[in-house]
């Protein structure tokens, strides 16, 4: 991402990513290591960004108020991915440039890093709200941005997607069951991130549609991009393997359409976000700064 305000949140997250972990025994250090190795293993922090930027855009004076959330979000999305990779799902050997949690650690122990990374993100919330029992208001609003996020993660979401990817693995679906599959496994999450970020700073109503529009938009767009990339895309540069979508026959968007076909939709898609943000000028750069990006992506 380009933007100086992308860098600037992502380094923020970055900072205080261990921050907020709750503070764990000493006999089970390697559980805490284990989270640990994945989370400062990299990863482009999109999802706490888009969920600051959101509060921006929805008037947040400052965003540190929503850091601990932030920081929560991407222990579910480490853990989701120390999972996606595990043998038994798509058992993959890379990730943000390392071997992946289970071939350092092992598989029970990548499970219960997971697992770990998952129940600390909602203490980590549930804790914040406990500071604003006597605010109804900043209350609510907390509320209303885990309710968001829990939504988009679980099994209405994200893990309904993960069980409909491998449940299609090694056979040709529908095009509905594709977009079944990314609408649910990737841009539920995604735009969750958006609308958790609008609930948290009080967003009006017009804004907040327009978060649920952008956050499903680059939500597919985002996946038909990885998919595009697991076919087109440089390994080191990824920092996780490419060609793995063949090799395990999934379903996605390149398998089911072609190349140039996926990368048309996405493009649309990438337009159709970009018209939703335009009316906001400047204030919509950090949003437009990751279509940048989606788009760079399609090589
Ligand atoms: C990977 O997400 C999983 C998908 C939904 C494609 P990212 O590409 O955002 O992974 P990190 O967090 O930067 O590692
Ligand atoms: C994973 O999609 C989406 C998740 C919910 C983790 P992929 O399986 O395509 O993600 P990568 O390519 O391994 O990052
Ligand atoms: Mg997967
Ligand atoms: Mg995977
Ligand atoms: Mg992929």
């Amino acid at each position: 991402m380009k933007s100086a305000e992308f860098d600037r949140l992502k380094k923020m997250v970055d900072h205080h990513i261990l921050d907020y972990l709750p503070e764990i025994d000493p006999k089970s250090k390697t559980l805490r290591d284990a989270m640990s190795y994945s989370l400062t293993a990299g990863g482009k922090r999109l999802r706490p960004v888009l969920f600051l930027y959101a509060m921006e855009f929805c008037g947040a004076q400052s965003v540190e108020s929503g850091l601990p959330f932030a920081c929560a979000i991407e222990y579910i999305q480490t853990y989701s991915l120390i999972h996606d990779d595990l043998p038994a799902m798509d058992d993959d050997d890379l990730r943000r440039g390392r071997p992946t949690n289970h071939k350092v650690f092992g598989e029970a122990m990548a499970i219960l890093a997971g697992d770990g990374l998952l129940s600390s993100a909602y203490e980590v919330m549930t804790k914040n709200m406990l500071h604003y029992l006597d605010n109804e208001e900043e209350l609510k609003r907390r509320v209303r941005a885990a309710y968001a996020v829990s939504k988009g993660t679980g099994v209405r979401g994200m893990v309904a997607g993960q069980v409909a990817d491998v449940e299609n693995e090694d056979k040709l679906c529908s095009a509905e069951m594709l977009d079944y599959i990314h609408d649910n496994k990737t841009a539920a999450f995604i735009r969750a991130c958006v609308l958790a970020g609008g609930y948290f700073a009080g967003g009006g109503r017009e804004r907040m549609e327009a978060l649920r529009s952008y956050g499903n938009d680059l939500g597919l767009a985002f996946q038909i991009m990885d998919d595009v990339q697991d076919v087109i895309g440089d390994a080191a540069k990824m920092g996780k393997s490419t060609g793995k979508d063949a090799r395990d026959n999934k379903n996605t968007y390149p398998s089911i359409y072609g190349l140039e076909a996926s990368k048309e939709k996405c493009l649309q898609l990438i337009k159709r976000a970009r018209d939703i943000m335009a009316r906001y000028y400047d204030e919509a750069e950090v949003f437009n700064d990751i279509l940048d990006y989606v788009e760079e992506s399609l090589g």
